[in-house]
């Protein structure tokens, strides 16, 4: 079932209800007083932060007022738990203290910066949310799918994303991509030396997702060339736009 923010929803009623301008092509928002939250999720090198820069310039081509952030991180205090965690600092005491972790930084993220977005009408677009705890950190039994549950209230509130894209792509292709991206023989981080066959279990905790929650959630197959995955990328974005009425 789709989960809707204290702030969310009638989006697309309320941007509309605001427009006082047109001006070549482009729509001048005077004040929307909700907001709509995308999430983007998918294993290492699916091409996540790319997506989102195209999607970031095209919104705000169409008039919206659009705020890019990522996890975990966007604050000060999540960027300094980020460090912890991918340089792999926190490891070695265990899945749980991974996971309350990524729950500390994520609760932060959503006070400081999210729930004030959606809160002043923008889109909020983040790399990453709570699917990928419910992956990385559940995967496997790793953690208790009901304390995740527990964590994800607690850090979220009533904030939860109007609409995930999930790009899926092979484990094979995304490390390929991933090693790529790093310049200058940059090491892996924590999650990206993981073996291959933990990141295809990813790979199909996603997928699970994606089948359990079709309201909120979009799979979208991540081969192809970056423009080619765009152009679907932005037909789900603004049919979830348009629905949001
Ligand atoms: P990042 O450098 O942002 O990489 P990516 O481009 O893959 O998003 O690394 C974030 C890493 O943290 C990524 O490997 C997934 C992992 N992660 C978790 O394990 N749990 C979480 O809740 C989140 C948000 C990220």
């Amino acid at each position: 079932m789709r989960s809707r923010n204290c702030c969310s929803g009638g989006y697309e009623a309320a941007f509309l209800a605001s427009v006082v301008d047109v001006d070549d092509g482009c729509l001048m928002s005077k004040k929307r007083s909700r907001g709509f939250f995308i999430t983007f999720e998918g294993g290492e090198g699916a091409g996540k932060t790319s997506q989102i820069t195209r999607l970031e310039k095209k919104l705000k081509q169409m008039g919206h007022d659009v705020l890019v952030t990522r996890e975990p991180g966007g604050t000060p205090g999540a960027e300094a738990i980020r460090h912890v965690l991918l340089s792999g600092a926190a490891e070695s005491f265990g899945p749980m203290m991974e996971a309350l972790l990524f729950a500390a930084a994520r609760s932060d993220h959503v006070e400081l910066i999210i729930k004030p977005a959606l809160e002043a009408g923008k889109v909020v677009i983040s790399d990453r949310f709570i699917d990928s705890t419910r992956v990385y950190q559940g995967e496997g039994g790793k953690v208790d799918h009901d304390v995740l549950v527990r964590l994800e209230d607690v850090a979220c509130g009533d904030v939860r994303p109007d609409l995930t894209v999930i790009l899926d792509l092979p484990p094979e292709e995304g490390m390929k991509r991933a090693n790529a991206r790093r310049k200058g023989g940059a090491a892996a981080d924590r999650f990206e030396k993981e073996s291959i066959s933990r990141q295809k279990r990813r790979r199909t905790a996603f997928r699970k997702i994606a089948k359990e929650e079709p309201d909120r959630c979009v799979l979208i197959d991540a081969k192809g060339s970056e423009a080619q995955v765009f152009s679907k990328v932005l037909d789900v974005v603004k049919k979830h736009l348009q629905l949001a009425v």
